[in-house]
């Protein structure tokens, strides 16, 4: 049977008080459906709280937009991997572009990061993408490959085994332009025989950058999207139920 992975990605929005009322919409209309999985990222300061609401829900999981690599100490304003854990997140966001593009984090400070969130235990969602001057310029592969390599190059394959995979080429996020599930499947199918090639059974590899309720079927329907990643179309309760239940009925 064919998984699927839906992820939320809430960005800068939803305090805890509005996290526990878009759950309560969301949860109302939610049926958990074999072999489909729905993640939710909300803003650190919400992670409890989607945790807290959604614990006894089957194919539920919260998780943490970012974290810092050291585990504890000195570092004003950072939350690390294991305090993320603490407040329930099971999976952790890594180098998601606007982390990369708006904030400079580095490829080394992905790979920072990712060993930090192996180390608590939790799952990485590697976001990889190309921006739109790389893409016209014939730089996709290069610039995936080059993502992968820094942050997973050094990794043994049975700690590859827990990764996912996002690719979110940079100019379709926030754009309402997404990449065609033809594209998408293209540097799916490069991203797959890298993992493979270092010894990655099963990945999983979801598409990100302006997935809606109207192209998600499109987008799903290609057999290499393993899910998708989903920023503005997730903040509407009502509008994601629909997006998770996407070709199930
Ligand atoms: P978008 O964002 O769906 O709003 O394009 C996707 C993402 O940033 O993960």
């Amino acid at each position: 049977m064919r998984r699927l992975l839906f992820v939320a990605n809430w960005k800068t929005h939803l305090g805890p008080d509005e996290a526990r009322a878009y759950l309560k919409t969301f949860l109302a209309q939610y049926r958990p459906t074999e072999g489909r999985e729905v993640w939710f990222f909300p803003p650190a300061v919400s992670v409890e709280a989607v945790a807290q609401t959604i614990r006894h829900q089957a194919g539920l999981l919260a998780g943490a937009q970012n974290v810092y690599w050291e585990p504890k100490g000195a570092f004003t304003g950072e939350i690390s991997a294991p305090l993320a854990a603490a407040a329930g997140a099971r999976a952790v966001l890594i180098g998601h572009s606007e982390r990369r593009h708006v904030f400079g984090e580095s490829d080394a400070d992905t790979e920072r990061k990712l060993s930090a969130v192996l180390d608590a235990k939790l799952v990485p969602v590697l976001c990889v993408g190309e921006t739109l001057a790389e893409r016209e310029a014939g730089q996709t592969l290069g610039v995936v490959t080059r993502q992968l390599e820094a942050a997973l190059g050094r990794r043994q394959p049975a700690a590859l085994q827990h990764v996912t995979v996002a690719y979110e080429p940079v100019w379709a996020i926030g754009t309402g332009k997404n990449a065609t599930p033809h594209d998408a499947a293209d540097v799916h199918r490069d991203i797959r025989r890298w993992l493979a090639a270092r010894g990655a059974k099963t990945p999983r590899i979801l598409y990100g950058g302006s997935v809606n309720l109207k192209n998600a079927a499109e987008l799903l329907a290609e057999r290499e999207l393993d899910g998708v990643l989903v920023g503005g179309a997730s903040l509407d309760p009502e509008a994601w139920g629909a997006l998770v239940r996407t070709a199930a009925d």
